[in-house]
């Protein structure tokens, strides 16, 4: 069995997370699970991983690390007893930083065996124009020769396998400070969504989709009172675009990644060695 393990607030990662479990299903002819642990009543009924499992673990990146409010969860859940595992992190065209290196550690803490590990370029949830359109035609292409790698190391997995040598610190001490235009950092952590009641048609998809459980109600509204990670996953499904960020200090972030990282990023690939 396959079981893919996925954290995806607005569908980026699910998609690339889904043609990868596909993928390496149907070239080991192997059953594939698909796991969310995104809303919180999915982190409260996450299956064990059993004795013959292959694991796959898919991330966004946020501040160039695995998102804050996820890691003690990642942490506990990541757990299994020699199991083969491949780290996936998803990025909006800036960069991946630590976030790889961070998975791929957890993994093997947790007693899993990395056998590969990717960051594919995703749109940026906060901009309409970073990354959009991939993970494109070649990312995918990409990613399934990287599927194609994986499958046959794990045909040999009684081989030894190298630790796999990804960038970056597994143990990070700091996140990204995202900055301003004007270069200076941009303090938007507590920055949270608003919405325009004449637009808002009282559905409720917003107060669903919150990956904290952080959109109550008010008046039939939504109201936005607690934690908020910044995920867009209001914003991006609200069907009547009534929800906004408006932030000074995140849009001006928004406006200099855009202007900044406007240059195609590309995705990346790691696959353990096997050394006899
Ligand atoms: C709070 C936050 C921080 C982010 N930080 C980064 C980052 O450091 N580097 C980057 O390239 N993309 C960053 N992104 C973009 C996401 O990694 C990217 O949009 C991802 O595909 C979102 O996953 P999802 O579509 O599964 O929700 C960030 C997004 C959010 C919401
Ligand atoms: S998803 Fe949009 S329209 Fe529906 S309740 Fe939320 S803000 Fe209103
Ligand atoms: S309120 Fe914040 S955490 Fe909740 S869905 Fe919206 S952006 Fe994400």
């Amino acid at each position: 069995m396959i079981r893919v393990f996925y954290f995806s607030p607005t569908g980026g990662t699910w998609q690339v997370a889904q043609h990868l479990g596909d993928r390496l299903g149907a070239l080991l002819d192997a059953e594939v699970e698909y796991h969310s642990y995104t809303l919180p009543r999915e982190r409260e009924t996450l299956p064990q991983v059993e004795a013959g499992d292959v694991v796959v673990w898919a991330t966004p990146v946020y501040a160039g690390r695995i998102p804050n409010k996820t890691l003690d969860y990642v942490r506990r859940a990541l757990r299994a007893d020699g199991n083969p595992a491949v780290a996936l992190v998803t990025f909006g065209n800036r960069a991946y930083d630590n976030a790889l290196a961070e998975l791929v550690g957890l993994m093997e803490e947790g007693g899993m065996r990395p056998v590969g590990a990717a960051a594919m370029v995703t749109r940026h949830v906060f901009s309409d124009t970073l990354g959009a359109g991939r993970p494109n035609e070649e990312d995918l292409a990409e990613l399934d020769r990287f599927a194609a790698q994986v499958a046959e190391k794990l045909s040999t997995i009684n081989s030894q396998l190298s630790i796999i040598d990804v960038p970056g610190e597994a143990h990070p001490e700091r996140y990204y400070t995202p900055l301003k235009t004007n270069n200076a950092p941009a303090g938007f952590l507590k920055a949270k969504p608003s919405c325009n009641s004449g637009l808002c048609t009282r559905c409720g998809e917003c107060q669903e989709i919150c990956p904290m459980g952080s959109i109550g109600e008010q008046d039939g509204l939504p109201a936005f009172d607690g934690i908020c990670i910044k995920c867009q996953a209001c914003r991006r499904h609200c069907p009547t675009g009534a929800i906004a960020f408006t932030d000074p200090e995140y849009l001006s972030h928004v406006a200099m990644i855009e202007r900044t990282f406007a240059a195609p990023n590309q995705a990346e690939f790691f696959v353990a060695e096997t050394i006899k």
